[in-house]
C-alpha cells in the first residue's frame, strides 16, 4: 500500500532499503541455513546446533522470504528452505513445542507455500496450526502459552502474533474451527490482558476450568502492573492482524487503544522505546524490538482506518523507525545484524541491549512495507 509519507521520507526509506539489500546479501552468504538469534562480536550465533525449538527460529527464514519476495534472488529461497527442513525435527519430536509454533512456521513453511506453492510446506504449516489448535482449552476458552503442570492456565499477550497461523489454516482448509480458536484467544486476551488505558499485562494466570483470572505476574516487564513495551507491541500489531483476518471492529478498536498509549509513551523518550513504559526513571533500559514491531503495527492499523486518521499512525511509524535508525542501526555489511539495543526482559542482564533477530525482522518488514515490496507473512 502507498502510505503517502511525503518526498523527504520516501527518499529516506529508499536509502534504507538499499542498505538493507547490501547488508542482507552479505548476511545470507555468511549465514545460509544456520538459525541466528543474536550476535557475538558482530557474528550471528546458530540456534540449530542445540536449541532447535527456540521460539524465534522462524524469524531468519522470515527475513529470507521477505528478501526473496522483494529481490527475486534465489539464494534467499535456498537458505530459507534449508532452515525449514531443519525445523521438521521439532514437529517430529513434538513434546518441546509451545504456542510459538505460529512464529516458527508462519515465517518458514507457510511463507514458502504462499510464495512458491510448495506442497510439503503447506503440510508443515497445517501440522503447526493443528498443534496450536490442539493446545486450546475449551473449558477456560484460551490457548496456554507454555508447557508444564504449573503453567497450564497461563496465557501471554505474545500469543496474539501466533494466532494468524490459525486464521491461515481456516482459509486454507475452508474449515472455521481454527479461526474460532483464534478468536476465542483474542477475546480472552482482550478481556484479561488489555487494560482500560491501552496498556497490557504480559502474563495472565487463569483458572484452567473457568478461565477466570488468578494472578498476573510481571513476566518480562518491570513488575506486575507495569507495562512491558514489547508486550504492548505484540498487542498492538496482533489485534490489528486479528481485525485484518476477521473484520471484527472490536479488534481494531483494541489495536488503536494500545497504539495511542504506545505513541504517548514514545513521545516522552524521543521515539526511542523504553523496555518498560513504567520502569523507574533510572537506569534507562530500551528495547528496539518493541519499536520495530510497533512500527509494523502502526502501518497495519493505517491500512484499516479512514484518510483523516491514517497520518497519525504513519507518522508514528516513521518517527520510531527514523529515531532508531539514527542511533541503533549497524549498516556495516561485514558485521551481522542491523538493529541493536534489543532487550530480552527487564530483569535479564545478559539479554540487555543486544541485537535480536526479530528486531531485524520487524525493522525490515516495516521498511519493505514503506517501499511497497513487503509480503504479508501474517
Ligand atoms: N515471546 C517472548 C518474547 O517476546 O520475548
Amino acid at each position: 500500500m502507498n502510505y503517502a509519507i511525503g518526498n523527504e521520507n520516501e527518499k529516506w526509506v529508499r536509502e534504507i532499503y538499499e542498505k538493507i539489500k547490501t547488508k542482507m546479501s552479505a548476511e545470507c552468504d555468511r549465514t545460509g541455513d544456520k538459525i541466528p538469534y543474536t550476535t557475538v562480536d558482530g557474528k550471528f550465533d546458530d540456534k540449530s546446533v542445540n536449541d532447535l525449538d527456540w521460539w524465534t527460529n522462524g524469524f531468519w527464514p522470515g527475513i529470507l522470504w521477505q528478501m526473496y519476495h522483494a529481490t527475486g534472488e534465489e539464494k534467499y529461497m535456498t537458505a530459507a528452505r534449508g532452515v525449514e527442513e531443519k525445523l521438521d525435527k521439532c514437529l517430529e519430536d513434538f513434546t518441546g513445542l509451545h504456542h510459538d509454533v505460529g512464529f516458527m512456521w508462519l515465517h518458514s513453511a507457510v511463507a514458502d507455500y504462499r510464495l512458491t506453492g510448495n506442497e510439503k510446506s503447506r503440510v508443515r504449516g497445517l501440522h503447526a496450526a493443528s498443534t496450536l489448535a490442539g493446545r486450546f482449552n475449551p473449558a477456560g476458552k484460551f490457548i496456554p502459552a507454555w508447557n508444564g503442570e504449573d503453567r497450564i492456565g497461563w496465557i501471554i499477550i505474545d500469543c496474539m502474533m501466533n494466532i494468524p497461523i490459525l486464521y491461515w489454516a481456516s482459509d486454507e482448509l475452508k474449515d472455521p474451527r481454527f479461526a474460532m480458536i483464534a478468536r476465542a484467544q483474542a477475546d480472552k486476551e482482550l478481556e484479561m490482558s488489555i487494560r482500560p488505558d491501552g496498556s497490557s499485562n504480559h502474563i495472565c494466570c487463569l483458572d484452567p476450568m473457568t478461565g477466570e483470572m488468578l494472578d498476573n505476574p510481571g513476566g518480562q516487564g518491570y513488575e506486575s502492573g507495569s507495562s512491558w513495551s514489547r508486550g504492548q507491541a505484540w498487542a498492538l500489531y496482533g489485534f490489528a492482524l486479528s481485525y485484518r483476518h476477521t473484520g471484527d471492529q472490536k479488534y481494531l478498536d483494541a489495536a488503536k487503544r494500545v497504539a495511542h498509549y504506545f505513541i504517548a509513551n514514545l513521545v516522552r523518550s524521543d521515539f526511542l522505546p523504553l523496555c518498560d513504559f513504567r520502569q523507574p526513571s533510572e537506569p534507562v533500559y530500551y528495547d528496539s524490538t518493541a519499536g520495530a514491531c510497533a512500527a509494523c503495527g502502526f502501518l497495519e492499523i493505517a491500512e484499516h482506518v479512514g484518510e483523516l486518521e491514517k497520518p497519525l499512525y504513519v507518522d508514528a511509524a516513521m518517527r520510531v523507525l527514523k529515531a532508531m535508525e539514527e542511533k541503533w542501526c549497524d549498516w556495516d555489511p561485514e558485521r551481522d545484524s542491523i538493529l541493536q539495543m534489543g532487550n530480552e526482559a527487564y530483569h535479564r542482564e545478559e539479554g540487555r541491549h543486544i541485537s535480536i533477530i526479530y528486531g531485524d525482522y520487524f525493522f525490515i518488514e516495516a521498511i519493505l512495507r514503506l517501499v511497497e515490496k513487503d509480503f504479508l507473512i501474517w
